[in-house]
């Protein structure tokens, strides 16, 4: 397909791509980026100047504010590839719709949908070559923005940047993952910023989940900051858990964030007669279900982490083990998830967005 003129981008293409240099069977996740790029400035209380140009380097204020009071969002979304050489979005009017939203929580001005959409399918176009085809395989997107303005007073940027990255991407976890629920560290508060995806509330997690990483568990399923006593989300995928055939999963709030994952597991079960709770989740109602042999499954869903299953989880130092089902739940919903994704089934729900 032929790369799309944009009225509105200006377009400096690189004369060499640096494809062959990459090892698709090799990937980490997040690692490599694609040749292209796209940045827009915010100056003057406008959005300015959008250009795709070489993935590389940028030069800013060592003063710049997203470097000493951490005003920044981000999101998550990819493109597949179907047999056919066909490229695909999956739902990118939420992650436009969620940035903005994120955007205002941090005092960050709105991104104009139109100027996402079309900075997004243009890239895409353009490094169509950086999206593989076949099971697993997805051109991970990353739209953030930060703020510029150099100075250290306190106060909101009055300038911003904003970007697009991509990234060629496979599994971001490889099998099942162990989790610990967290008792002492939270992730969010009530009225915080825990539904926005602020670049910080990543960074606030990484000293609890390193601790425990040392102790084996790949990830901390976070609880209510208030209580400890109920179930919320991992800090890169929403949370599911069966319990006999019924699904459960904390409501959305302003602790939680909206998943596009999340919400169209929902949806597929609902589609699937499968029972679903979005209601707060304590964690005794799930050891408890541990013991008597009533859950059946737990599992990660997000963008990157697309459907993960958890194998154990441990509380209070006791570690629960989840036994494989046949019937699993998670193996259906990520294949059904997939297929959508790669054009290999029908989409009922309109979530393809061809590029
Ligand atoms: C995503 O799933 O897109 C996320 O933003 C999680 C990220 C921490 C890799």
């Amino acid at each position: 397909m032929n790369t799309p003129i944009s009225k509105k981008i200006n377009i400096q293409k690189v004369d060499k791509s640096r494809i062959d240099q990459v090892d698709f069977d090799k990937l980490v996740f997040g690692n490599v980026f694609s040749d292209h790029m796209f940045e827009c400035d915010f100056k003057d209380g406008v959005w300015q100047n959008p250009t795709i140009k070489a993935y590389g380097p940028l030069t800013i204020s060592p003063a710049a504010k997203v470097f000493h009071y951490g005003q920044a969002v981000f999101e998550g979304m990819k493109a597949f590839k179907d047999e056919e050489d066909k490229v695909w979005l999956f739902r990118p009017d939420q992650n436009a719709k969620r940035i903005n939203k994120s955007a205002a929580r941090l005092a960050i001005p709105e991104f104009p949908e139109d100027l996402f959409f079309e900075a997004l399918t243009t890239l895409v176009s353009m490094d169509r070559e950086w999206v593989r085809k076949g099971p697993g395989n997805s051109l991970y997107i990353r739209p953030f923005v930060f703020a510029t303005q150099a100075g250290v007073g306190a106060s909101p940027s009055t300038e911003y940047k904003f970007m697009i990255l991509m990234s060629p991407a496979q599994a971001y976890y490889t099998g099942d993952i162990q989790v610990e629920i967290a008792e002492h560290y939270s992730r969010s508060a009530n009225g915080g910023v825990g539904a926005a995806k602020a670049a910080g509330n990543y960074a606030a997690q990484f000293f609890p989940t390193n601790l425990a990483r040392e102790r084996g568990f790949q990830q901390i399923i976070w609880t209510d900051a208030s209580t400890h006593e109920y179930l919320e989300e991992a800090g890169t995928m929403n949370v599911f858990f069966r319990v006999n055939d019924t699904l459960l999963t904390a409501p959305i709030s302003d602790r939680i964030l909206d998943g596009v994952t999340r919400k169209s597991v929902i949806d597929l079960a609902k589609r699937d007669n499968i029972a679903v709770e979005e209601r707060r989740v304590l964690v005794s109602e799930i050891v408890e279900a541990a013991k008597n042999g009533s859950l059946k499954e737990i599992f990660g869903a997000g963008t990157a982490a697309v459907i993960s299953p958890i194998s154990a989880f441990s509380f209070q130092n006791k570690t629960y083990e989840i036994e494989k089902q046949e019937d699993s739940f998670a193996a259906k919903f990520k294949k059904e998830l997939t297929d959508i994704q790669r054009n290999l089934s029908e989409d009922p729900f309109g979530w393809r967005f061809e590029v």
